[in-house]
């Protein structure tokens, strides 16, 4: 790959991990993604900003083949998929040092075992000047780890920020720009986000707002393209954050012989006949990044399952696992299930949530194979779910 050229004074370095399909052993990447570095020269110093993920960091050796000086390299998140290639990078550049939050600069030399007087401890508002260039470092802890800040380049009104803003998706392209993939961008954003940002929901509130205090013609994150339409990122995420839940359902659900799996066909076209949008998830084939994404914007959540054992199909209770992970916006949640001679699934699942601030609503438990009362309950359980979003006002 060859350097390329955001403006004159920045180059975008980094790799494409194009055929990458899972990250940290756990989040699906359908799109694969990109690992950002990204070269910033003043007239008298040079900050690379970031690194590669350490199975990458021959692309980024190479690429730094063709520049003789780096004076700086800011670490702004110690995770190794940007800090992997550090120790690299100053083996090649003796003289540089590293930049980092003080949190940063203690991950590191866990994480990595760098050499603690190489590095310089910036705090939030600190300046480095590059001569004609002004680095200033915001801190902004939470996205993604404790010590992670952005990194703002004055004079381009450039902000740098590493996994804020973010989007797991490979292209050769090195802005999103206006063209036809903006839509599959923030789609791959918003996966992004709901997997890695959405439990800090809260320093987010406060760090978009900070920011929006800056000028800000270009957002570069260390995954995915450049944001050079900030609005289309920046827009998106104050819905996501902030945003009230929306006039939807998710309905994660698995079935062993199909009796929960038909309360939950009749729940799916109970609430859809009450204008209420549903998401159901088959667990047995769901990705769960789309699960993920459905929980960003959901009023309700509704999980079903049969009893297994005396609690939960494990499934099932992965997936509430997981929405307690993820701290979604909704409000509401219930259980449908059926169950042989025991029904505990109900009452595991709702202990599986605990950050989740949720009005549990009634469960629709049954006794072997649904018969017309039990569908008569989801058509109960569908109208309070209907009634309660509406009184929303969604
Ligand atoms: Fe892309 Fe939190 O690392």
């Amino acid at each position: 790959m060859d350097l390329r050229s955001m403006t004159e004074r920045v180059t975008l370095l980094g790799a494409v991990d194009w055929h990458r399909r899972l990250f940290d052993s756990l989040i699906p990447l359908p799109e694969g993604t990109s690992y950002n570095a990204y070269l910033v020269r003043g007239s008298e110093k040079t900050a690379l900003l970031d690194t590669v993920d350490p199975v990458m960091s021959d692309v980024l050796l190479t690429q730094l083949s063709s520049v003789p000086r780096v004076d700086y390299v800011v670490a702004q998140h110690a995770e190794q998929d940007h800090s992997g290639a550090l120790l690299q990078v100053l083996e090649r550049y003796p003289q540089a040092r590293v930049v980092a939050t003080p949190k940063g600069k203690g991950m590191l030399v866990d994480l990595l075992h760098l050499d603690a007087d190489r590095v310089d401890v910036v705090v939030d508002g600190d300046r480095i000047s590059l001569g004609d260039r002004t680095l200033e470092f915001i801190y902004t802890p939470w996205v993604h780890w404790p010590e992670t800040m952005l990194t703002y380049l004055v004079e381009e009104k450039t902000v740098f920020t590493c996994d804020l803003f973010g989007s797991h998706y490979a292209t050769s392209d090195i802005a999103v720009g206006d063209n036809t993939q903006a839509p599959a961008v923030v789609r791959a954003a918003k996966r992004y986000y709901a997997e890695i940002m959405m439990p800090f929901r809260k320093p987010l509130t406060r760090h978009m707002e900070r920011l929006s205090a800056y000028e800000i013609a270009r957002i570069a994150p260390s995954h995915g393209p450049v944001w050079d339409r900030p609005a289309l990122i920046l827009d998106a995420y104050a819905e996501w954050v902030s945003g009230p839940p929306h006039n939807s359902a998710v309905i994660p659900f698995v079935s062993m012989h199909g009796s929960t799996r038909a309360l939950v066909e009749r729940l799916v076209a109970d609430l859809t006949t009450r204008g209420v949008r549903v998401h159901p998830f088959d667990l047995t084939v769901t990705d769960l990044g789309d699960l993920a994404m459905a929980l960003v914007d959901a009023a309700t959540v509704v999980i079903g399952s049969p009893t297994v054992l005396g609690g939960a199909h494990p499934q099932a209770a992965y997936a509430a696992s997981l929405a307690n992970a993820l701290r979604p916006k909704a409000l509401y949640a219930s259980v449908v299930g059926s169950y042989g001679w025991a029904a505990g699934a109900p009452k595991a699942l709702v202990a599986a949530m605990p950050a989740l601030r949720l009005e549990i609503l009634d469960p629709v438990l049954v006794q072997g194979k649904p018969r017309a009362a039990d569908f008569d309950a989801i058509a109960v359980l569908a109208e309070t779910i209907a009634h309660k979003q509406q009184a929303l006002e969604l």
